[in-house]
């Protein structure tokens, strides 16, 4: 498939602190088109969510960010790229034979185990994001040796070309932006909540107390914040750094 917007441009750095980094650094230079792709064989300096690392052996994973420049999307909505980054994310493992869950915000999981992470760091024009840089980190073929990661050939018992899975992602995300363009919001979370982990059966979130807390989710709404009603029926909003899955 040809694409018109997602990754028309790729960069491909051997080494680089942050593909994200690199991304802003280059965007603020004025150097990026939309749509662009900066993808590294090795990051030394990865960066995760709120402030971890992200950590991929080198040449065995992707590593990348892409840049959106044209999205048109109110600073409230933010959390509808996340939506859109996951469900693509999802869309594209389930052409693997996968069936990947989503884990709230945007975590890929397969058996409760991570596969891929998402880190989307955004400028701003008043109250209207700007530009998008989303980072994502997708294992592929490493062999990952903590019990809460997987990767791709972990799943599926062999060995994946790193450009064939980027080529499926970036096919399918770019399919996505534009749905998202003409169809909106809902008909993205409606394929958010039905992939989202917790929301059929019961699930255990800590909050930053440590207390542990047994329900499921009611919903998400559409600042990021989860709705989760406990066993016991107490029904309470969390946003995201509020409160952690625990699998
Ligand atoms: C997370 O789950 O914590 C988010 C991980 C995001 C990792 C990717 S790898 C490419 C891009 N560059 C970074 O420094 N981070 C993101």
């Amino acid at each position: 498939m040809s694409r018109f917007l997602i990754g028309k441009e790729i960069i491909k750095l051997q080494s680089v602190d942050s593909t994200n980094n690199y991304a802003a650094k280059l965007l603020n230079e004025g150097v990026l088109s939309d749509g662009a792709v900066i993808m590294a064989h090795e990051q030394h300096g990865g960066r995760g969510q709120m402030g971890t690392s992200w950590d991929a052996a080198a040449g065995q994973n992707l590593t990348f960010s892409v840049v959106l420049k044209s999205l048109k999307i109110d600073l409230q909505h933010q959390f509808d790229v996340s939506m859109l980054v996951a469900v693509s994310l999802v869309e594209c493992l389930d052409k693997y034979g996968l069936s990947p869950d989503i884990k709230w915000p945007n975590d890929i999981l397969i058996d409760n185990k991570k596969l891929a992470g998402v880190l989307i760091e955004t400028s701003l024009r008043g109250t209207m994001i700007k530009n998008l840089v989303v980072g994502i980190g997708l294992n592929v073929n490493q062999e990952m040796k903590e019990d809460d990661r997987i990767s791709l050939s972990m799943a599926l018992g062999h060995k994946l070309e790193l450009d064939d899975v980027l080529d499926s992602f970036l096919n399918v995300l770019e399919k996505n932006v534009l749905k998202y363009v003409n169809a909106g919001y809902e008909t993205l979370k409606a394929y958010y909540i039905a992939r989202l982990y917790g929301v059929n059966g019961a699930s255990v979130i800590e909050q930053a107390s440590g207390e542990q807390i047994n329900g499921r989710i009611l919903d998400i709404i559409r600042n990021g914040n989860l709705i989760f009603t406990s066993n016991q029926g107490e029904q309470k909003n969390y946003d995201l750094k509020e409160i952690k899955f625990i699998l």
